[in-house]
């Protein structure tokens, strides 16, 4: 075998390897045409799948045009072309042949197919020689063609390709066509796990008006977010950027983030307000019978007492306000999010309060377990219920651990279980600390909390205005719990606008 010969199959089985750890498809065709022309010595090379019955331009290459910083012209990117023997590409995507034409300009007139000058003409170059060959994947089917154009010699002037290239470059381009198939499968693979995060998530997060959209929304905040810190180019967050697999992997995580929330009761998920509203309007009806027994009893001592000191109608009238102001403020109590010491006074005084029914039994006005809900601090919840709510980041941890995530994504499960954690440690449920949250985790923590406040889709509870949720984000950043930088860039690019 001619030394010569030799080289070139090394070559081709080198470029064999580099296209099957190519699976990005747009620049695995790009490689496809560079290896190839390199190895034919061509100028210019274009490559075109077979798609639905016609051949669909994917790649063009020019050295001369690149040289000469000449724009390719839109005729570049053509209209899908038919697939049939009138086009040179066409007839070899049609036959399965290979062409090789050592000048289209000069072709005898008796081929099927004609060559299409408009290329030429609007970029003012000068297409000769051409070897166009057809690519088949593994099973024999034409999927493509690659047209290589120009062959230039060690003068740098146009010349033909060699016959002995033919079928060198027609297992390259079956090679290529392994490779192209390979890397359409991953991406189908890719694609219906995709749909498959997002169907679960949406399903999960739709088993509450509370909070459906939730995940889809907090991988758009969190998306924005990080290619926000991309564009960053002074301060803190310069020096951070994401690579298209790190924000993959974000992008994954923010989905499946809550994913454990399938393990958790859809009740405790509904209930939004500290007390149920069956339980509120029977507290409503209960202080419609604590005035009656006011307006009763304030009758009753007028007529034992004769003529009390508050024998004015005004004091009957400041009695029922009274009661009217404790009702209120046990609605605004069970909505508020978060409450003071004293308003947990104010709940206890009004519990240790009783009155007369109309049987003449006497009744708290509010229930041990009322005053306990309503005085819970910060949330909705009872200790036991709000601890089961919180393990759905453990079940998100335990679900999301047994997808096996290739290497470059193997953070999801860290990233998505570290979405409740604190930079102050108070959160959870590790409690860890600055130092030990990632920053995806800290991206996801605001996408989490800004969406939790504003989502418009719960139940008894309003939205919460952008403006007071944006002012309670900073706050959050002013106590060391969210990342000041992050929550500065979420608020200063405005990228909470528009999502719905
Ligand atoms: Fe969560
Ligand atoms: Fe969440």
């Amino acid at each position: 075998m001619p030394e010569r010969l030799k080289e070139q199959i090394k070559r081709l089985n080198q470029i064999g390897i580099a296209l099957t750890s190519e699976t990005h498809l747009p620049t695995l065709l790009e490689l496809i045409v560079r290896e190839s022309r390199q190895f034919t010595r061509a100028d210019a090379g274009s490559l075109y799948s077979v798609d639905r019955g016609q051949l669909r331009f994917e790649v063009a290459q020019n050295d001369t045009l690149a040289a000469r910083k000449d724009k390719v012209s839109e005729a570049f990117r053509p209209f899908p072309m038919p697939l049939d023997k009138t086009s040179i590409a066409g007839y070899v995507a049609s036959t399965g042949k290979t062409l090789n034409i050592s000048d289209v300009y000069e072709l005898s007139g008796n081929e099927e197919y004609r060559f299409n000058p408009a290329f030429d003409e609007r970029n003012r170059y000068r297409t000769r020689s051409m070897l166009v060959v057809p690519m088949r994947d593994h099973e024999n089917e034409i999927i493509g063609v690659l047209q290589l154009i120009n062959s230039l010699d060690d003068q740098s002037s146009v010349t033909v390709f060699e016959t002995a290239q033919e079928e060198l470059v027609a297992s390259l381009a079956s090679q290529a066509a392994t490779a192209i198939q390979n890397a359409r499968l991953i991406n189908a693979v890719h694609e219906v796990f995709a749909a498959l995060v997002r169907y679960s998530a949406s399903a999960i997060d739709a088993r509450s008006p509370h909070t459906a959209g939730h995940s889809r929304r907090v991988a758009t905040y969190a998306m924005r977010l990080a290619r926000a810190i991309n564009d960053e180019s002074e301060g803190s967050l310069a020096h951070v950027s994401f690579t298209d697999k790190e924000l993959e992997e974000l992008n994954y995580a923010a989905w499946l983030h809550d994913i454990g929330k399938i393990g958790v009761r859809e009740e405790l998920l509904e209930r939004v307000d500290r007390l149920s509203p069956a339980k509120m309007e029977l507290i409503s009806t209960r202080f419609e019978a604590i005035k009656l027994a006011v307006a009763r009893d304030f009758e009753r001592q007028r007529a034992e007492v004769g003529n009390p000191k508050g024998s004015d109608s005004g004091e009957l009238e400041r009695k029922l306000r009274k009661v009217d102001e404790e009702l209120q403020f046990i609605r605004n109590m069970n909505r508020a999010k978060q409450i003071s010491s004293k308003d947990i006074r104010r709940v206890r005084e009004i519990q240790r309060k009783n009155f007369r029914n109309a049987r003449g039994e006497i009744r708290a006005y509010l229930s041990e377990e009322e005053a306990h809900n309503l005085s819970l601090p910060t949330g909705n919840l009872t200790g036991q219920e709000f601890q089961e709510v919180q393990g759905h980041v453990l079940q998100t941890l335990n679900i999301i651990n047994k997808i096996p995530f290739t290497k470059d994504l193997e953070r999801i499960p860290v990233i998505a279980a570290a979405h409740h954690e604190k930079l102050d440690g108070s959160g959870y449920p590790l409690g860890l600390t600055a130092p030990d949250i990632m920053i995806q985790a800290r991206i996801l923590g605001i996408a989490d909390v800004y969406d939790a406040l504003t989502a418009t889709d719960r139940p008894y509870r309003g939205a919460m205005p952008a403006q007071e949720a944006l002012q309670h984000l900073i706050q959050e950043a002013e106590a060391k719990k969210l990342d000041p930088d992050l929550v500065g860039l979420f608020v200063s690019k405005k990228l909470y606008e528009g999502v719905t």
